[in-house]
């Protein structure tokens, strides 16, 4: 194909699929999600800086202009190009331009709805920002292909499972015969039996036919059956490799991802399942059933059998011309579906904030109109197939029109009998099913490529590197040392610089700052959530790079501020992740620790209360001390605590504080809004726009005046002026 064509996978991928598109011109094949890691892409897409740096890893060019309409009527540049628009008035997108000719531009839309079109240059000139990227190689540039798109390897699975290949494959033999055998059963009735007037041999003969059949039902369930568990087995091996490929993601995997696209990739292994199975039937079963069936239409007639090889190519072209249309179909469907249950399952989660602003009917609509678009388009799918069907159908009985009308002339000329001809018109479907089933194999492995590639792009992103670096158990015991750290989120600007700071070992330490100073980011860095751009964080001298990321969260334990509570109850709750060896006096020492004792005593049920993900029957405060107290109960030496105690009252956050400081060798590490809580604590670290602005003990910032006193100041004052 002379332009290079590819589909975005969702609607962030625009950017990155019309990059790829440039690049496969230059013969570089990466894949996408390879791709949006270089680019950074997250929720909102992908920046323009994003795609040259990406472009540039690659050792391409990049030349990025601001231009107006006069630029491309010029024409003295070289397409493809990459340009940036703005769809129906709210839709950041990008096209790549393949040509601009006097009233029309040939643009690759990445939406696969949309495809390569000739696009009118007045409604070009309406969407485009003005930037166009320009890409090309550099003099150090060579063409890279790293694409492992194929998903042959999921056949190896099935060779694991040969036993229940071989019974699919021997029941089905022994049904195919019977059914061949029951043909001739016919014939002979028709052409020997009646004529002669054989009564009892009919009467034996038709006995056995009858014990026969029951056998051929046997076997038929025997292979049903074992096709069944074939599949099931496949996709249970597909689903949860998975989901243990998804578990052990990076976080940047899931903060650049809507939870739905993720989750709607499992219905995407169906189609796949299906694809590797039907391929295994056709290459056994439908490639013997012809061969055999070939065979015995032969021996009836020459002539007839010509017939039935001269059809094959008119039902090739029936289901050849439906590749295309099949293949766009299925996988605009699977997107529209993977889109409205994408949105099903984020109202869901967010259901309390959608209530309490009132706004179900915009959110039903939204959905209400995903759906529709879904429907229809599963519709066209469904349409196109039935008309295909249809053709098929009619091809069918058109031959067995010819098949009968030349037969019938054949045994009035006397050169078959009856008999014969309705063996073989029989016959013809044993034939032609399995023809079908292997020209049909097309479209399902089509499809299977489309949930592939879907499901691929989460495949290729790596996971964490869990057990590959060393576990330095026994020697990360020590202080904690941050040098010269830096990070940012994506291409943008530095959420933390420079950041060098020590927290002695079991040392109680309080990290304040305003909201969005990046006291949780540095958390997250603390546990290997994210890599540090710059810089190094050492535990106990040894480099945060080098340590096994199993042992590292084992060794420290980030209690996030939005802490989950899983279904459950909870004595459940409490021992998830928790040490080895509970004892019951330990438990209730936490539970004292945390301060809830008394109200879990209270309880009707106990520790055996039943909490689940939308839980009602605790409160906000009680949900974050039974987190805190499931963090108390794991072995973790150094505990990083974010805003654990935001939603308790003051008397109760003291109480818990107290209780915290006193605990003796865990390293503590407070982040707090609460100024109450630094006081407690042996030093503050204050973080304002990403930078360690004080540090020191509270006594000797408040007597500084600086930064961490005008924060102290402005609760007071805050505090002051809510008591008048
Ligand atoms: N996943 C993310 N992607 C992009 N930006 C992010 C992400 N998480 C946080 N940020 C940005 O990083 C900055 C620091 O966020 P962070 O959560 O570290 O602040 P914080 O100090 O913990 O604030 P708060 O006190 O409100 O919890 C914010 O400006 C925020 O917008
Ligand atoms: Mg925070």
């Amino acid at each position: 194909m002379k332009y290079k064509y590819v589909a975005q996978v969702d609607n962030k991928d625009c950017g990155i699929a019309a990059l790829s598109m440039i690049m496969k011109k230059y013969n570089t094949n990466i894949s996408l999600s390879k791709l949006r890691q270089l680019a950074h892409t997250d929720l909102n897409g992908t920046t323009v800086l994003g795609l040259t740096k990406a472009a540039e890893y690659f050792k391409f060019e990049t030349k990025v202009i601001n231009a107006n309409e006069n630029f491309l009527e010029d024409n003295t540049f070289e397409a493809p190009f990459i340009v940036h628009v703005v769809k129906n008035e709210i839709l950041a997108h990008y096209y790549v331009i393949y040509e601009i000719t006097k009233n029309h531009i040939l643009v690759a839309d990445p939406d696969s709805d949309v495809g390569i079109f000739k696009m009118k240059k007045e409604d070009f000139y309406e969407q485009w920002t003005g930037i166009a990227m320009f890409i090309f190689p550099s003099l150090e540039y060579t063409p890279i292909s790293l694409k492992e798109n194929s998903f042959k390897k999921f056949f190896p699975l099935i060779l694991e499972k040969k036993k229940l290949v071989v019974i699919t494959f021997i029941a089905a033999i022994i049904v195919l015969i019977i059914q061949i055998a029951s043909t001739f059963y016919l014939q002979k009735i028709i052409d020997v039996y009646i004529p002669q007037k054989m009564n009892g041999t009919i009467t034996i003969i038709s006995l056995g036919m009858i014990i026969i059949y029951i056998y051929q039902q046997i076997f038929s369930f025997i292979q049903i059956n074992s096709m069944n568990q074939l599949s099931q087995s496949l996709t249970s091996d597909i689903v949860l490799t998975y989901i243990k490929h998804v578990l052990k993601l990076p976080m940047s995997f899931f903060s650049t991802r809507r939870t739905g696209e993720i989750i709607s990739r499992f219905t995407d292994v169906s189609s796949i399942v299906d694809a590797i199975s039907s391929v295994i039937i056709s290459i056994f079963l439908d490639m013997s059933m012809i061969i055999i069936v070939s065979f015995f239409l032969l021996r009836q007639n020459m002539l007839l059998f010509c017939l039935i090889l001269l059809s094959i190519p008119v039902y090739a072209i029936i289901i050849i011309s439906f590749f295309r249309p099949f293949k766009k179909l299925s996988t605009d469907a699977m997107q529209a579906n993977s889109i409205m249950s994408s949105s099903i399952i984020e109202d869901l989660n967010g259901i309390s904030t959608i209530k309490s602003l009132g706004v179900e009917d915009e959110r039903f609509s939204k959905i209400e109109s995903e759906f529709g678009d879904y429907l229809n388009k599963e519709f066209k799918n469904i349409q196109t197939r039935y008309v295909q069907m249809a053709l098929k159908t009619v091809t069918n009985l058109i031959l067995n029109v010819v098949v009968l009308w030349t037969g019938s002339y054949l045994v009035i000329t006397g050169k078959v009998t009856l008999g014969q001809v309705i063996t073989f018109s029989l016959l013809i479907s044993y034939f032609l099913t399995p023809l079908e089933n292997i020209i049909n194999l097309q479209p399902k492995l089509q499809a299977a490529k489309v949930a592939y590639n879907r499901l691929n792009e989460v495949y290729l992103v790596n996971g964490e590197e869990i057990n590959k670096k060393k576990s330095y158990t026994n020697n990360l015991l020590g202080d904690i040392q941050i040098n010269k750290l830096s990070y940012s989120y994506g291409l943008n600007d530095e959420i933390l610089s420079d950041i060098t700071l020590q927290i002695k070992m079991n040392s109680v330490t309080c990290l304040v700052g305003p909201s969005g100073s990046g006291k949780t980011t540095l958390a997250k860095l603390l546990v290997k959530f994210y890599d540090a751009r710059h810089g190094e964080i050492l535990l106990n001298g040894f480099s945060l790079k080098d340590i096994d990321i199993g042992t590292l969260r084992q060794f420290i334990n980030y209690l996030p501020q939005d802490p989950y509570i899983f279904d459950g109850t909870i004595l459940d709750n409490l021992l998830i992740g928790a040490k080895e060896k509970v004892e019951e006096d330990e438990l209730w020492a936490v539970l004292d620790i945390v301060e809830i004792k008394d109200e879990i005593k209270k309880m009707p049920l106990g520790l055996q209360t039943s909490l689940s993900v939308e839980n009602t029957t605790i409160s906000g405060g009680q949900k974050q001390r039974i987190a805190l107290a499931r963090t108390l109960l794991t072995d973790s030496k150094v505990l990083v605590l974010d805003e654990v105690t935001s939603q308790l009252d003051l008397l109760l956050e003291r109480k818990i504080v107290n209780n915290l400081v006193n605990i003796q060798h865990k390293t503590i590490i407070f982040i707090a809004h609460r100024l109450e809580v630094a006081k407690k604590s042996d030093k503050i670290i204050a973080l304002s726009e990403g930078k360690v602005i004080e540090q020191g003990e509270y006594k000797e910032l408040i007597d500084r005046k600086g930064f961490f006193y005008s924060l102290i100041h402005a609760e007071n004052k805050i505090d002051e002026e809510n008591c008048k």
